[in-house]
């Protein structure tokens, strides 16, 4: 079975195949024009992905070896997103499937980040799933197939957002979380002890306060000095906020895996790039003598490999959206 997949749901413009042996093409236009305002502009990024759209596919077949009708089904991410960088990608995808006459699979996006891992390994299900991305940080059982029980999410900011917030204060630019986990392995984790939110609670997160704690913290160093004390210690204030938001994921991810006794730990979403939060969930692994699953970094940040893969398993069970009525959805 050969499916196509795109994903359009931020900033990242991005086609691939997949088929039962394997990734035949992974394909992705990064947009770096949010670079000049510190943040994605959902109408900019709406007008890249419809630029890059035709091309992005016709270079993940290209690369696939494949014709457009050689396909089975194309899988779309239909949300959650930016609504108007959902409809590029959806509306081309529905274009495409009516005129091939293939069958359209709407994947959700989230989702998909717990699928990548299926890109490479297969995780044993029932497996504990830690998604942290720029907009969700959340902890899943995953009993089966979409078969998910939510335990935790955040109250507030996202880990991919602590660390690009808290990027932003320290000077870093957009975005933050990659450059601050280069700068952080330069320098002390233990220089300032930054605040871990409802670490005795449950399984849900808050990481506002750490945010607001880093630029107290930094407004607290007198004016005069506090171009220097930046230069010298960024890299320590960056591996000390990563510390903080690693030790927040890792205490609440060995409490899930302890609660359920899951034999797999599977890691989803951009900030499982992060190498601090690799290391540490490892090493959680060999503590609890679990299997940590976690994707290559390419597969941990927006692709359409998740997609497809997603779209994969979707099909294998037959299930399909019709494609007049699948709708994009901007929140979950
Ligand atoms: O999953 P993703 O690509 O997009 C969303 O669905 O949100 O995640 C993007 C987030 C951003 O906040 C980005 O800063 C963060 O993942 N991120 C990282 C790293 N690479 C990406 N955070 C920390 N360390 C990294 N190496
Ligand atoms: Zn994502």
């Amino acid at each position: 079975m050969k499916i196509l997949g795109i994903e359009s749901s931020c900033d990242e413009t991005a086609a691939a195949v997949y088929t039962g042996e394997g990734l035949r093409s992974n394909v992705i236009a990064s947009q770096t024009i949010h670079r000049t305002f510190g943040g994605v502009v959902p109408e900019l990024a709406s007008r890249a992905h419809q630029q890059s759209i035709m091309e992005v596919t016709r270079q993940a077949l290209d690369e696939a070896g494949l014709q457009p009708d050689d396909l089975d089904a194309i899988a779309v991410t239909n949300g959650p997103g930016l609504m108007g960088a959902l409809l590029v990608g959806l509306c081309f995808a529905k274009g495409l499937a009516m005129s091939l006459g293939k069958p359209l699979i709407g994947v959700n996006h989230i989702d998909a980040h717990i699928y990548a891992n299926f890109i490479e390994s297969r995780p044993a299900y029932p497996f504990i799933s830690l998604i942290v991305s720029g907009g969700h940080t959340r902890l899943v059982l995953v009993k089966g197939f979409m078969d998910h029980e939510l335990l935790g999410d955040t109250r507030d900011d996202a880990a991919g957002e602590a660390f690009d917030k808290t990027a932003k204060i320290l000077g870093l630019p957009y975005p933050g979380g990659p450059v601050m986990d280069a700068r952080a392995r330069e320098g002390d984790p233990d220089f300032v002890k930054f605040p871990r939110a409802l670490l005795s609670e449950g399984y849900e997160f808050s990481f506002s306060g750490l945010k607001t704690s880093v630029l107290y913290h930094v407004e607290g160093v007198p004016e005069a000095g506090r171009a220097t004390y930046l230069q010298e210690h960024t890299n320590d204030l960056c591996a000390s906020v990563s510390q903080a938001i690693t030790d927040v994921l890792t205490r609440k991810t060995r409490r899930a895996l302890k609660a359920y006794g899951v034999g797999d730990l599977v890691l989803a979403g951009g900030v499982s790039a992060n190498s601090m939060l690799r290391a540490k969930m490892q090493a959680l692994g060999v503590e609890m003598g679990v299997t940590v699953h976690i994707p290559k970094p390419v597969y941990c940040t927006d692709n359409a490999a998740m997609i497809a893969v997603t779209g994969y398993f979707h099909a294998l069970d037959g299930h399909f959206d019709d494609i007049a009525t699948l709708e994009p959805f901007a929140s979950t």
